[in-house]
């Protein structure tokens, strides 16, 4: 079975270089073998002994599975900070109820117990939070989206660079278990050369009505898609995107204030990435992503990001890696686990400051391209086009 499925494969192959014409005529599709599936490192990786003091600064909603992903990987939470201190006590009594509570950043930078912060409040606020814990010579993670402006950004990572810490971005999804997966097959080579990249999301973001997140013009192609421009930036590895097309809209019936429909289309040298996200739907979600090379092809589906079955098939048949995990909360444990890696490794963590910024510089050409109704070259745009 194995052979004659092979044999197909290389028949079909030969005769689309001789004879493209007769591709048409070929022989009745043959169901192709279950093949192994390939083991890929999408995993989270920890540092084998390395468990600095950490700090979380803002303990909104996001931060609970900051939290229960730090309590699952044994990781020192000493401080917790927000403005509203109340909320700071609120994590400390449910996670780590020995660590100090306060709505003083000043008190934790500080700390000399406090070796890696981790900022979770909104983009806006955020930078001058970064550059004083960069300052006092702490390691950083930030949340997504790093930054509305990408020369801040560009500035941080310098900073960084200069006091001799690491700055990395909670881009979570990077480690949800199919993303992580599905970049391993494209890194490994499983899949050769990227033809396409397609991702379409249909689910219904409503839940925001009432928090500030309704009050962001752009919550799907910023706040939400940047997941996926990064996830498109990784899987390019590298490449520039030469234009990005995209466009909004509202759903005739949709209940929340930002637009909650948009789609975008990004041109490569030789390969194409559409992403599409239906945000207001009620029926039959559905959350797709299929990356097709010239020697394979890898598509993840369900019903939600958190629900997802992979499907890798390559000339010798189709394997269906059962992965360990779920986006929340194993993803929020990756980009940590990246970071203190990095810090004992002495190099440059994989979701850096500076890598994220092409994936940003994506995400603010989809911006400007939906507000402006043309292309737009990623990386001429340096703002968020407008204040969130
Ligand atoms: N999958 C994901 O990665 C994911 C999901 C949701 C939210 N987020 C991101 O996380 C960030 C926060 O989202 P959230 O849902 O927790 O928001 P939130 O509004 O619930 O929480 C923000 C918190 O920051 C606090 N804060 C504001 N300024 C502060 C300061 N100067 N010092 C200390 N604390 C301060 C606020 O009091 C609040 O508790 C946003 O950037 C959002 O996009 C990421």
């Amino acid at each position: 079975m194995l052979t004659h499925w092979r044999e197909i494969c290389n028949r079909e192959m030969a005769m689309s270089k001789s004879h493209p014409e007769k591709q048409a005529k070929r022989e009745r599709p043959v169901r192709p073998p279950r093949v192994a599936a390939p083991l890929l490192s999408y995993r989270p990786r920890d540092p084998k002994r390395y468990r600095p003091g950490i700090a979380l600064v803002g303990c909104g909603g996001i931060t609970k599975w900051h939290l229960t992903a730090y309590k699952n990987a044994g990781y020192n939470v000493v401080a917790l900070c927000d403005v509203v201190q109340a909320r700071a006590e609120k994590r400390r009594d449910e996670f780590y109820p020995e660590a100090f509570a306060t709505d003083s950043f000043h008190d934790v930078l500080a700390r000399d117990d406090v070796e890696v912060v981790d900022i979770s409040t909104h983009p806006p606020v955020r930078p001058p939070l970064l550059e004083a814990a960069l300052r006092a010579k702490k390691h950083v993670l930030s949340q997504k989206p790093f930054v509305v402006d990408l020369d801040t950004g560009q500035r941080l990572a310098d900073l960084a660079d200069e006091m001799g810490v690491r700055l990395a971005v909670n881009q979570n999804a990077r480690w949800a278990p199919h993303f992580s997966y599905i970049r391993e097959a494209v890194r490994a080579g499983l899949l050769g050369t990227i033809d396409a990249i397609h991702c379409d999301v249909h689910w219904d973001h409503s839940w925001v009505k009432g928090t500030v997140f309704e009050s962001i013009r752009h919550l799907i192609l910023y706040d939400f898609a940047i997941h996926w421009f990064d996830f498109v930036t990784t899987v390019m590895h590298g490449s520039s995107a030469h234009r990005v097309y995209a466009s909004m809209a509202r759903s005739a019936t949709q209940t929340i204030a930002p637009p909650l429909l948009a789609q975008a289309l990004v041109e490569y040298e030789a390969t194409q990435a559409t992403l599409i996200f239906d945000g207001y739907t009620r029926f039959d979600r559905l959350d797709r992503t299929l990356v097709v090379g010239n020697h394979g092809a890898i598509r993840s589906e369900g019903p939600t990001t958190e629900h997802q079955r992979v499907e890798l098939a390559t000339i010798d048949g189709i394997a269906r890696p059962k992965l360990k995990g779920s986006w929340f909360p194993d993803g929020f444990h990756g980009t940590m686990a990246e970071l203190l890696s990095a810090i004992v490794e002495n190099r440059e963590p994989s979701n850096s400051a500076r890598n994220n910024l092409a994936s940003l510089e994506l995400c603010f050409a989809a911006v400007a391209s939906a507000e402006r109704g043309e292309p737009v070259k990623p990386g001429s745009v340096r703002r968020l086009p407008e204040d969130v």
